[in-house]
């Protein structure tokens, strides 16, 4: 009898001193994971246990070399793949986005603290965008502050939708048409899933991820990406916003930020936040 095949090593478990599992986490993120549980390490001495799921086995095991260069020693791990969508849900819980926005898986019921607020229910799946990352939550406070100016087309590009929870989010807060990019396949069915569920299928549609195809513009386009991917389609993100358009990026970390504004130079930023050593940046066109 053919047994099922084994499930790829896509996690990262290693034990890092208390003090190090900031820095530790946010390299992590910078390389990909999905998310990261962290719990008490080994007794003795007073280390973190910290297990970082990636989506794939290569990703993971890119990431274990950089781990283990750090001088850390981290082992990878199979996870079964019911058991991973099974975790990757205990990182999705209620998040508030200052007082406009709530993300709430559909196993959790808030109620809304007034009338206005926004209440998004968000399935994560296997996907990126439950709100429970910095950089999800610093570009919706953002997409709050710098909704396209009047006078843009409401047109919306969200590059790397993942759960699609900035989409949705954006139509949600009066965008007339979304597209959205994503280079997994597999998240395909939560956008889609997310988007009915908060009544905005509608107003969403996929788009061609390669953006050099996309020829009208953008009032606003969205990408919360790593710093290599950014650099990459650079050239497209600046050719898609509109006049008086805005670019809202996200994927960075604190000491990243000069590297990026480099990167789009020709853009200045309107405005800046961060949260936990990441940072969103909102850029417009310098001579617009
Ligand atoms: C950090 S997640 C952001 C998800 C969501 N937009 C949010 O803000 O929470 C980045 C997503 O972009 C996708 N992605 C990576 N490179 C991409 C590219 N070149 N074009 C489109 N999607 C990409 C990844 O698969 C992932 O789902």
């Amino acid at each position: 009898m053919n047994r099922p095949p084994e499930p790829a090593a896509t996690a990262l478990a290693l034990e890092v001193d208390r003090e190090d599992e900031d820095p530790v986490c946010g390299i992590l993120w910078s390389l990909g994971t999905l998310g990261i549980q962290l719990g008490d390490g080994a007794e003795g001495g007073n280390p973190m246990a910290i297990t970082a799921h990636f989506p794939d086995a290569d990703t993971a095991r890119r990431a274990a070399d950089r781990i283990h260069g750090l001088g850390y020693r981290a082992e990878l791990r199979r996870i079964d793949p019911d058991e991973y969508s099974d975790r990757w849900r205990l990182h999705a819980r209620t998040e508030r986005i200052g007082s406009a926005i709530v993300l709430h898986p559909p196993w959790e019921r808030p109620e809304p603290d007034h009338s206005d607020q926004l209440m998004l229910e968000i399935e994560p799946g296997r996907a990126f965008g439950s709100g429970s990352h910095p950089t999800t939550r610093l570009c919706l406070r953002l997409l709050v502050d710098h909704p396209p100016e009047p006078g843009c087309p409401p047109r919306v590009l969200d590059v790397g939708t993942g759960t699609g929870v900035l989409a949705v989010a954006a139509a949600r807060l009066g965008a007339e048409s979304v597209t959205v990019t994503e280079t997994d396949p597999g998240v395909h069915a939560t956008w889609e899933l997310n988007a009915e569920r908060n009544r905005v299928s509608h107003l969403i549609a996929p788009g061609d991820p390669d953006l050099s195809t996309h020829t009208d513009g953008y009032g606003l386009v969205m990408a919360n990406l790593l710093l290599p991917t950014l650099r990459d389609l650079s050239e497209d993100l600046i050719r898609l916003i509109t006049p008086r358009g805005r670019l809202i990026v996200s994927g960075v970390l604190v000491h990243q930020v000069d590297e990026l504004l480099g990167v789009f130079g020709g853009l200045i930023p309107v405005d800046t936040v961060q949260e936990d050593g990441w940072v969103a940046l909102c850029l417009k066109p310098e001579d617009r």
